[in-house]
């Protein structure tokens, strides 16, 4: 794992402050005026473990990916794991320009893109951030090369990277969590994310949604499960900048329907999650009281609990 001799920022637990309910139905009786966002884990809905990796995906632009990525993260690092993102956006103000990776001075800086060309090892690619217990593998504009040049075994890239460094760390990946933040194309580092993922994060942003665009990423995990990854699941969808509005509640009735294991989790809109990205740092840091804060450290606890709730 990364190691770095500059102090790095830690991620303190969140102030206690105003949580979802958790429940395993929606009422559909409540007028959507009366109807408060409600975390849905359905009887089917299992609670991951680690070591875990989620890709997530949504092509849409604007869903909500990159914020999801960072916060999650930073909610897992505060509850002790040990994160990793991939970031596998080639464009600017991406994961990479969020979370700055540390680069040792004077060696040469990889990036995923080195991963897919085979010139380095997964370990070899990822950095420590400036926050504690979370790693960076980065991305930029060179990554889109992976897509035109379609290096041999590409879809097979990243899975294959994986299983190389748990073999190498003793057969268990030297991270408890990785996460891969995903482009907004269902192109082949796309595919590879979600044939090296064990789950899917789908990011929704509520009032930016398109019937079309969901129904292809729908046919994408699909197609991935028939060919190279039989196990992927859909662990959670996110709806971000979550409103209250009639819109909303069919937008969660509608994905509760489409992805009947998942957890559906609403995430409150807030002003200062879009200024966070610009102050460089997670909501957690940047706003801890702020309701999408406390709405992302609930989802992660859903998805995969703390180690005190695991054990
Ligand atoms: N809960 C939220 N409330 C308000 N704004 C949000 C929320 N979540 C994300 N945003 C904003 O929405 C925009 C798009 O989010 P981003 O995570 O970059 O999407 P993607 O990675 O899918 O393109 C960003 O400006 C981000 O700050
Ligand atoms: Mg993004």
């Amino acid at each position: 794992m990364a190691e770095t001799e500059t102090p790095r920022t830690p991620l303190p637990p969140l102030p206690p402050g105003d949580r979802l309910e958790v429940v395993t139905s929606w009422d559909a009786d409540v007028p959507y005026q009366a109807w408060r966002p409600q975390i849905l884990t359905p009887a089917t809905f299992r609670p991951a473990a680690p070591p875990h990796v989620f890709a997530v995906a949504n092509q849409k632009g604007g869903a909500g990916k990159t914020t999801t990525t960072v916060e999650l993260a930073a909610a897992w690092a505060a509850a002790g794991y040990r994160v990793r993102v991939i970031d596998g956006d080639h464009q600017e103000a991406a994961l990479s320009a969020w979370l700055l990776p540390q680069y040792p001075d004077g060696q040469e800086r990889r990036s995923l893109r080195s991963v897919f060309f085979d010139e380095c090892t997964l370990a070899e690619a990822s950095y420590p951030t400036r926050y504690e217990r979370i790693d960076i593998v980065p991305s930029g504009a060179d990554l889109q090369r992976v897509e035109y040049e379609r290096p041999i075994g590409a879809e097979q890239a990243l899975a294959a990277a994986l299983a190389q460094e748990a073999e190498e760390a003793g057969g268990r990946s030297p991270y408890d969590v990785t996460l891969i933040d995903g482009a907004p194309s269902l192109g082949l580092v796309t595919v590879a994310a979600l044939t090296a993922a064990d789950e899917v994060l789908v990011p929704i942003k509520v009032g930016g949604l398109d019937m079309k665009g969901m129904a292809s990423l729908h046919r994408t995990i699909r197609s991935v499960q028939r060919k190279t990854n039989p196990k992927l699941r859909v662990a959670a969808v996110l709806l971000t900048a979550w409103d209250k509005s009639g819109f909303a509640r069919e937008l969660a009735e509608q994905v509760a329907g489409d992805y009947p294991e998942a957890a559906v989790i609403p995430i409150r809109r807030g002003v200062r999650a879009s200024e966070a990205p610009l102050a460089e740092q997670p909501i957690r840091l940047y706003a801890p009281d702020a309701a999408p804060a406390a709405d992302y450290d609930q989802a992660a606890a859903v998805i995969l609990p703390g180690r005190e709730a695991a054990a």
